[in-house]
């Protein structure tokens, strides 16, 4: 796992674009695991410069959300693949029919689940995955219990999500769902190269379990540290809790150029 402490979210967002960019450089069909929430939009804004700019095309790309609120209806603006039309889509020039989600509207929502992991398979899994983190240590909404070999699935969010999430329902938590869809775990490890993105220190102590707490369904982001291709983009904030940080700021300082992401 590779932690990267950057001391403005501009570095972050470049340093993340960086690497979609040279994936797509190459493999200009790269399929891209996309999260919503607030920790990935300094990604998505980068990317959408980046195209404005006309230095990166996915146009080619296709792109599999991570999970999905069950029963808001299609038109509500929280609704994860809205989210996703506005935060991503509509700044990138990536085909909107090519942009997956699972359906929290499907009348059998576990065949749903099921038919979204065939998608994944299909495409050929995930070639680099986004990732924010929950304060809880959640992982797209593997709240803390979740089984670390889990697939796409129902959970119900715990009080501690819906909390954090009320922000994007005009402050009231009693309209945010108690559950959705997510990919599990299991699904997520699948995808070749991880990048999660974090900040704030309401952050800090989910991502110090992260890099540096056992390995645990308590906190399911621990789950990471059997990934071979793990990149951590934290502020210094998110970073605070951290009892390596001098080691992995030295580190990629003393980075060589040859090594990339
Ligand atoms: C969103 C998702 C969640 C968020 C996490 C952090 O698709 O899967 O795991 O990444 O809740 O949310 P923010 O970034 O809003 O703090």
């Amino acid at each position: 796992m590779e932690v990267i402490i950057s001391t403005t979210p501009d570095e972050a967002g470049r340093l993340a674009a960086d690497a979609i960019s040279g994936l797509v450089r190459r493999r200009p069909e790269a399929v891209l695991g996309v999260a919503t929430g607030s920790s990935p939009l300094i990604i998505y804004n980068e990317l959408g410069r980046r195209v404005a700019q006309g230095s990166l095309s996915l146009a080619n790309a296709r792109a599999f959300l991570l999970d999905e609120y069950v029963g808001l209806p299609a038109d509500h603006p929280q609704r994860y693949r809205n989210v996703i039309r506005g935060e991503f889509v509509d700044k990138v020039d990536i085909d909107p029919a090519q942009v997956f989600g699972p359906d929290g509207l499907a009348a059998d929502l576990a065949s749903a689940c099921e038919a979204y992991e065939r998608a994944i398979a299909d495409a050929g899994g995930i070639d680099l995955q986004i990732l924010g983190i929950g304060t809880d240590g959640h992982i797209a909404f593997n709240e803390p219990g979740s089984s670390l070999a889990s697939r796409t699935r129902i959970k119900t969010l715990t009080s501690q999500t819906r909390s954090d999430n009320a922000r994007f329902f005009g402050g009231n938590v009693e309209v945010v769902p108690q559950h959705c869809l997510t990919q599990g775990i299991g699904t997520i490890l699948q995808a070749r190269h991880i990048l999660l993105v974090a900040s704030g220190r309401g952050k800090a102590e989910a991502v110090h379990q992260l890099a540096e707490g056992p390995v645990s369904a308590m906190w399911p982001a621990t789950a990471l540290q059997l990934h071979p291709h793990v990149t951590v983009l934290l502020d210094t904030a998110a970073a605070s809790r951290l009892q390596l940080a001098s080691y992995y700021i030295g580190t990629y300082q003393g980075k060589p150029s040859w090594q990339g992401f």
